[in-house]
C-alpha cells in the first residue's frame, strides 16, 4: 500500500502531526473514534494540541493500559492521556481499559464494545524500538484481537523511565493488530534516530508477526509523520 510520509524538522515535528491528525478527523462525516498512543512518541503532538485546542471533537479509544494498578494510580496509561490530551481538549467520550477489573472480564468487556460500536475511525500509533504497535510484541498475530500479552524484557526496560525507579507491571492489555488494521485511518508518529532502524524495517522488511509494526505495509490510508533522524535509513 502507498503511504504518505511528511518529514519534518524536530521542533516542527508536533506541528505537522497535529495538521495531520486534524485534516484527517475533518474527513469523517461522524463523531470520529479515535485511538490515542502514549510514550514519548506523541509527546510534541500533544504539546501542540494544548497550544491550539480547538479542534474538531472525538471519541477516544484506549491502545493499551498497565494491569493491576489501582483506578486511581497517576501511571496508568489512561491518566497519562487524560493529563496530556483528553482534559486539556475537554474530550468527554472515553472508551478505557480498567486496570483492576478481572483482565479477562476486562478483555470480554472490550470485544463485546468493539463488536456493538464497530472499528475506530482512526488510529495515532508510535513504534516501539522492537517493533511493537500498542503492547503487540514481537510474535503478535496479526488476527489478533484485545487481550492480555506480557510485556518483554525490552519492552518492561523501554518503560521504565515512566515509572521513576518503580516497578513496571509485565502484564498489560493491548488492542490486537486485528483491531488496528480495521482503522480506516494510521497516523504514525515517529521521532528520533533510535527509531531509524526498526522504521525501516517496518516498512521495507518482511511483512512478518515478528515486526509487528510491519502490518502497515498492507494498511491503507497511512500518514508516516517522521523527524529527519528517523528517516535516515529511508530510501
Ligand atoms: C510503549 C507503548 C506504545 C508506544 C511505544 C513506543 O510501550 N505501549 O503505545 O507507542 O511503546 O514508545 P515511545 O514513543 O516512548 O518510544
Amino acid at each position: 500500500m502507498p503511504y504518505n510520509i511528511i518529514a519534518t524538522a524536530e521542533a516542527d515535528h508536533g506541528h505537522q502531526a497535529r495538521r495531520a491528525f486534524c485534516q484527517t478527523l475533518a474527513s469523517v462525516p461522524h463523531l470520529p473514534k479515535v485511538i490515542l498512543p502514549t510514550g514519548s512518541s506523541p509527546a510534541p503532538f500533544y504539546q501542540s494540541l494544548r497550544d491550539h485546542p480547538s479542534i474538531p471533537s472525538f471519541s477516544y479509544l484506549q491502545l493499551d493500559e498497565y494491569l493491576g494498578l489501582d483506578v486511581r494510580d497517576k501511571r496508568l496509561f489512561s491518566k497519562w492521556l487524560d493529563r496530556d490530551v483528553l482534559n486539556p481538549l475537554n474530550i468527554q467520550n472515553r472508551m478505557i481499559f480498567n486496570s483492576a477489573a478481572n483482565p479477562d472480564d476486562e478483555v470480554r468487556r472490550i470485544l463485546a464494545w468493539y463488536k456493538q460500536h464497530g472499528a475506530a475511525d482512526m488510529a495515532v500509533i508510535g513504534i516501539g524500538l522492537n517493533g511493537h504497535i500498542g503492547f503487540n510484541e514481537p510474535g503478535s498475530s496479526f488476527d489478533s484481537r484485545a487481550r492480555v500479552v506480557t510485556l518483554t524484557p525490552e519492552t518492561i526496560a523501554a518503560n521504565q523511565s515512566y515509572w521513576n525507579g518503580g516497578k513496571v507491571p509485565t502484564r498489560a492489555i493491548t488492542l490486537g493488530i486485528a483491531d488496528l488494521k480495521e482503522v480506516e485511518h494510521t497516523i504514525l508518529l515517529v521521532r528520533g534516530a533510535a527509531k531509524a532502524e526498526i522504521l525501516y524495517r517496518a516498512l521495507h522488511g518482511p511483512v512478518t508477526p515478528e515486526v509487528p509494526a510491519s502490518y502497515l505495509q498492507q494498511q491503507r490510508n497511512l500518514i508516516i509523520v517522521a523527524d529527519r533522524p528517523a528517516l535516515a535509513m529511508m530510501p
